[in-house]
């Protein structure tokens, strides 16, 4: 079967970052430690005044296609993942593809578009959606171009202001790929929960706690379901695992519960239970709370471990790098933590040429997915291509009068009329409005 998966992948993050220890804490009266130890989180990325989902996902699809020398008739498919649409018909893959035909003499009118909603899991759902398309013989020798776009913006004072970030992953699905092929089974956890949702409005209704409780839940069915179809996980058969990474504090609690679940009935399980005990059964405890409180016990001993603090640092820490910097991006979030991880392995020399990546999705609403890829040789050179820390340092610094500002801007219901802080400079920028209430877009010399 030829091998189908990720040929290669562009970032852009939104261009102006405020600081969550030294800006949002002293104005919200917060000690730093919340959000740099709690959370995990460094710093968020905002969108500029001329930047949205469409500029950000149409930067990186144009950077994508250039790097790799595509032209619109070598594409497909565009399919857009985003949970930020601004319209609900019109879909935002008709605005990206677009931009991209300012910048390219031919068009992509031959391109199936089309946009996916599911909350955050929705970018892993496009690419599933581009894969079966190509698997299916439907591609006519085109690949396909997913991109997960988002401003992930909460209303001031929500608990969910400190998580906020903006940013696009252009992905291009291809036969005979040079960064992941992508792996048939897959495990879900699915359930019709209110743990994070937007009915109709801009900014999301969220239930914070309930939600990383639901993200827990469905991920441990998402978990098992993985393996009645791959069999048993061993710790060590996957060289990283990334997450849906709302906050890196989110991918800590969820690392700890799949550690516990993978470790069952092997090797490592029989070494940590020498060294801590049995895990705790259900059956062994006459209530819920009893049950609930000693997992709990157990997972603080078990996360204090050496074993398992070092599976911890070498499986899921490299994954989070970029998350501290730019905050969630929602759709992208998953895929800027496999991106992580690969480009910490390729800054440390690691050989990963034919290693397994356990990627682990997540949408409230609510849906958890895992499949396994394997990362192919040309990855390092892919991965070396990308330029996100450049563009994470280049990020103007918002003091919180600014970040105030901003915030209006992006509020559908604000009125603002500040003015931008950087320069667009060969790219894509929001131009105004157009007479049926569509927004318009040029690019930039
Ligand atoms: N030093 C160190 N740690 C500190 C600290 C300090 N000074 N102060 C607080 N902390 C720790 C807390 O103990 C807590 O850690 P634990 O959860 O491990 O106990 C952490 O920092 C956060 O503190 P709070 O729980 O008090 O924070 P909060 O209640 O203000 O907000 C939240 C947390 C509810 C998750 C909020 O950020 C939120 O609503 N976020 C949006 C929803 C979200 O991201 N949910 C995640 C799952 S849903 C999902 O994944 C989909 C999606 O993308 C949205």
């Amino acid at each position: 079967m030829t091998a189908v998966g990720i040929d290669a992948m562009e970032i852009w993050t939104g261009k102006l970052k405020l600081d969550l220890a030294e800006t949002f804490a002293p104005a919200q009266g917060d000690d730093p430690g919340k959000y740099t130890k709690g959370l995990g989180l460094r710093a968020s990325s905002f969108p500029d005044v001329y930047e949205d989902i469409v500029t950000m996902g149409a930067n990186a699809a144009y950077r994508l296609m250039d790097r790799k020398g595509l032209t619109p008739e070598d594409i497909g498919r565009i399919d857009v993942a985003t949970e930020s649409a601004f319209d609900n018909s019109k879909p935002v893959s008709t605005y990206i593809a677009g931009c991209l035909e300012q910048v390219y003499d031919e068009n992509f009118h031959h391109a199936n578009k089309g946009e996916r909603k599911f909350a955050c899991i929705s970018g892993t759902q496009s690419l599933d959606d581009a894969y079966n398309w190509i698997r299916a013989g439907r591609n006519r020798d085109r690949a396909a171009l997913v991109i997960a776009t988002d401003t992930a913006l909460y209303a001031r004072d929500d608990p969910g202001e400190a998580t906020q970030g903006a940013g696009a992953v252009a992905m291009l699905v291809d036969e005979d790929p040079n960064l992941v092929e992508l792996s048939t089974e897959q495990g879900y956890g699915s359930a019709d929960e209110t743990d994070f949702l937007k009915p109709n409005q801009q900014f999301p209704s969220v239930d914070g706690k309930r939600s990383v409780n639901v993200y827990l839940a469905r991920m441990r069915e998402a978990l098992e379901d993985f393996a009645e179809v791959a069999g048993d996980i061993h710790p060590g058969d996957y060289e990283m695992i990334p997450f849906h990474t709302p906050f890196p504090g989110m991918v800590r609690k969820a690392a700890a519960l799949g550690y516990r679940h993978i470790i069952r009935g092997t090797d490592v399980g029989d070494l940590m239970a020498e060294e801590i005990g049995h895990q705790p059964m259900r059956a062994d405890f006459e209530t819920d709370d009893e049950f609930h409180a000693a997992i709990k016990e157990y997972t603080d001993a078990l996360t204090e471990t050496e074993r398992y603090q070092d599976w911890y640092a070498n499986t899921i820490e490299p994954t989070l790098q970029i998350s501290r910097e730019v905050g969630n991006w929602y759709t992208g979030s998953v895929h800027i933590a496999r991106a992580a991880g690969l480009k910490h392995a390729r800054e440390n020399g690691l050989d990963l040429d034919e290693a397994r990546l356990l990627v682990a999705s997540y949408g409230s609403g609510a849906q958890a997915e895992v499949h396994a890829e394997t990362i192919v040789p040309g990855w390092e050179e892919e991965i070396g291509a990308l330029s996100i820390d450049e563009q994470i340092r280049n990020r103007y610094e918002l003091s919180f009068a600014e970040y105030e500002q901003i915030h209006d801007v992006h509020n559908h219901e604000a009125e603002s009329d500040v003015e931008e802080f950087t320069a667009p400079e060969d790219e894509f920028a929001f131009d105004g409005w157009g007479r049926m209430g569509e927004r318009k877009y040029r690019y930039v010399e």
